[in-house]
């Protein structure tokens, strides 16, 4: 069997400025842990900024793109406002999500099969700007067709809920949903756009997610913000790295 190749870690730093918020001031500062987790063999960098700026702010931005060596991914909702952020900054990637303010983080894919003209328009601005836009969808054949469509280089998978159920422990019900995103990874890398995961992983769950051979990169965050507070950054970090890789290796 062929062996596959190395799986991007992406890590979201956006719950450092969620502490950091909680408590008004500067600390602790996102940049510091973007640095920190660039060190610690991080691939990219993730952040979303939020019409209501719960958690990373403009500044953040700023200071991520003058400081980090590796590739900042700016997510963002697809907002006229947004999409003149990411043309001033021109980060490497952008990453287009739904957004409502009543929800506590993001809660479903976008709909891009339902918002395609729309969308399609943020998506040649964005990549004529040089910007690899990816489009945060569930695992539904539309959504991917869709994406694929609108001429997005990439999807990010939502694994919220199949973290959820796992969580939960209603594992028939998990065992569907990674089945799910297993054919929607398959489907969507058959129509030659990046396979990408995110949303609810964590040491386990990650490592499961890394056996689908399409898929290139996974985006961590909350997870290992917490884990974090147990051994530190930089510790948890590596050690998703080694566990992705473990994964990656017992496939090959
Ligand atoms: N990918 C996307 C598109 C997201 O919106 C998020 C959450 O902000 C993540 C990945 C990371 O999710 P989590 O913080 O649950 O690891």
């Amino acid at each position: 069997m062929k062996a596959l190749g190395r799986l991007r870690l992406g890590i979201n730093i956006d719950h450092v400025a969620t502490i950091r918020n909680a408590r008004g001031g500067e600390l602790p500062d996102p940049l510091r842990a973007a640095l920190l987790a660039e060190a610690a063999g991080a691939d990219g960098i993730t952040a979303h900024l939020r019409e209501d700026r719960r958690h990373i702010r403009d500044a953040d931005i700023e200071a991520l793109m003058a400081g980090i060596s590796i590739p900042l991914n700016f997510e963002c909702a697809a907002t006229p406002e947004m999409l003149e952020i990411a043309l001033r900054h021109k980060p490497h990637a952008a990453c287009l999500v739904p957004e409502k303010r009543e929800e506590r983080t993001t809660e479903g894919g976008l709909d891009v099969a339902g918002d395609e003209k729309h969308l399609a328009g943020v998506v040649a601005a964005m990549r004529d700007a040089g910007i690899r836009v990816s489009m945060f969808i569930g695992h539904e054949a539309r959504q991917i067709e869709a994406s694929a469509r609108i001429g997005a280089a990439v999807v990010e998978l939502h694994t919220g809920r199949y973290c959820d159920l796992t969580a939960e422990g209603k594992l028939d019900a998990a065992a569907v949903e990674f089945e799910a995103l297993r054919v929607g990874a398959a489907h969507a890398h058959s129509l030659g756009l990046e396979v990408h995961m995110g949303h609810g992983l964590d040491f386990e769950t990650a490592a499961q997610v890394a056996c689908f051979p399409e898929v290139m990169e996974l985006n961590i965050g909350h997870f290992l913000i917490g884990e974090a507070v147990f051994r530190g950054l930089g510790p948890s970090i590596e050690e998703m790295r080694r566990r992705m890789d473990l994964a990656r290796a017992d496939m090959g």
